[in-house]
């Protein structure tokens, strides 16, 4: 089964009149005849000096993975537009839209793309991929308490490997972020040895101040995991292990395929529809369980800065404006995110915020 696949509807539709068949020959033998010249251009380079810029381009690419789900495409496009922003470096966004037979879901994709090519992230260099939730089948429980958690898109962070073909290392953000420094920056954090992935602790908090701001979060396996159950207890893991929040990833694509990550997840998703081994009052997210067990001590640390989180946590719990200055990504984790009211620091999301030229996205404020 193809989990992923490009979206055709643009090139169909392109095709549809035969005018534009013949444009379109047109423009392949011309394709053609520029791909022979510059091919010959290279080879004669490459052997007059050594020096070629393009192959070596290709390698500093960062690739990075959003989510864009129906209805909240609009996180993902402020997203996009803040690394954008922010950094010199050569990024390939991979955007990913649900995979769905119903005709309106394919309409929601285009509008993804339109989103795009009629805005300021026109330069932007990306792909539409579609997640097939086909494959998520038999591995969710249904009974959650908060059944938006279970947008099968949470789960696309599982199958990166699917989806990144050409690159040894990836990022991978949750939709609801902002970066505020250079990607650059967070694409460099060094993975040990045997990691196949960088996340950020959730007992690193950087100050005191905020470490008391957030008592009462979850930031330990007991907050994720069933204790009473033997599976969990079987695990050997401390009930006050610092947990880790998997919404910010620096992964390694070798590391991952060599360790099978992605089939020890999909173990842990099974297990947990056969015996519902995850804490049910979990206020985070529900991706996280199975990860906490398959990385469980062999994961390297992203910098703290890195990972400004839980900003989405409570409509009023703010945190200081210098410290959010010094902030490289804010992450609004939580029910309260900036695009909808209540929530906080919105005016920082905003700035970054892509208006949809399609009219649908809008922002809570502009609804009446
Ligand atoms: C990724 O993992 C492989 C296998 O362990 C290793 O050889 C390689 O150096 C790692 N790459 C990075 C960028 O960490």
């Amino acid at each position: 089964m193809r989990l992923f696949g490009p979206l055709r509807l643009n090139l169909f539709l392109f095709l549809i009149s035969v005018n534009q068949v013949l444009l379109f020959l047109l423009i392949v033998t011309l394709c053609g005849i520029l791909y022979k010249k510059v091919h010959k251009g290279t080879v004669l380079k490459n052997e007059a000096d050594d020096d070629s810029g393009t192959p070596e381009e290709l390698d500093d690419e960062i690739p990075v993975v959003i989510c864009a789900a129906a209805g909240r495409m609009g996180a993902a496009m402020a997203a996009i537009n803040s690394i954008y922003s922010n950094t010199d470096a050569n990024i390939l966004f991979y955007v990913v839209g649900l995979r769905n037979t119903l005709s309106r879901i394919r309409q929601v994709n285009n509008i993804l793309r339109k989103w795009i090519e009629h805005s300021k992230l026109r330069e932007i260099n990306f792909k539409v991929v579609e997640f097939n939730p086909m494959v998520l089948k038999g591995k969710i429980r249904p009974d959650s308490a908060r059944p938006e958690l279970l947008q099968p898109l949470n789960f696309v962070r599982f199958y990166l490997p699917l989806l990144i073909h050409h690159h040894e290392k990836v990022i991978y953000l949750d939709d609801d972020v902002i970066v505020q420094g250079d990607i650059q920056e967070l694409y460099d954090t060094a993975l040990a040895l045997g990691h196949a992935a960088a996340f950020s602790d959730d007992c690193d908090l950087p100050s005191l101040q905020d470490r008391h701001r957030l008592v009462g979060l979850q930031n330990t396996y007991m907050g994720y995991l069933d204790y009473r159950k033997q599976t969990i207890k079987d695990l050997g893991i401390s009930p006050s292990t610092c947990s880790f929040n998997p919404g910010v990833i620096v992964a390694n694509m070798t590391e991952w395929k060599h360790q099978r990550i992605t089939k020890q997840l999909e173990r842990w998703m099974q297990k947990n529809v056969e015996e519902n081994l995850y804490s049910s009052s979990l206020g985070g997210e529900v991706a996280t369980s199975p990860m906490l067990i398959v990385f469980h001590g062999k994961y390297s640390t992203i910098n703290p800065l890195w990972h400004i989180r839980h900003l989405g946590w409570s409509p009023d719990t703010r945190y200081s404006e210098h410290f959010l200055q010094e902030a490289k990504l804010l992450h609004w984790n939580g029910r309260h995110k900036p695009w909808d009211f209540p929530s906080v620091h919105n005016d920082l999301w905003e700035s970054w915020f892509v208006p949809d030229p399609a009219g649908i996205f809008k922002l809570s404020h502009q609804n009446s």
